[in-house]
């Protein structure tokens, strides 16, 4: 069963930017899309790249592979573009007070 832990502070990652995680045996980007939060898994489905270090696009609720460039949806994890066609896990956020949690098995 998964649990909530908190990994940052909701100033910490400000709009538009994605933080990584370690957290247990996953490694988590934190995106905030203008203000909602999501997690993803943080090394992108196509080859190693840490999706954290992506581009996200707040309106469209996508980061963009800094490797080649596949645009992941932030809800679903599924790739919209190539070369990436294997999604990358989500994970539930939820934010406490100040604090950003996500949910780990
Ligand atoms: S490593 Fe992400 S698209 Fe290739």
């Amino acid at each position: 069963m998964a649990s909530y832990v908190t990994v940052a502070s909701v100033s910490d990652i400000p709009p538009g930017s994605a933080k990584a995680f370690t957290i247990g045996k996953e490694f988590i980007a934190v995106v905030n899309c203008d203000g909602q939060f999501y997690a993803i898994n943080n090394v992108c489905s196509h080859a190693y790249a840490e999706m954290a270090d992506g581009e996200v696009d707040a309106d469209e609720c996508t980061i963009e592979c800094p490797l080649h460039g596949s645009i992941f949806s932030l809800e679903s994890g599924r790739p919209r573009t190539l070369p990436a066609v294997t999604p990358v896990a989500t994970y539930a956020v939820q934010i406490v007070g100040n604090e950003v949690q996500v949910a780990v098995s």
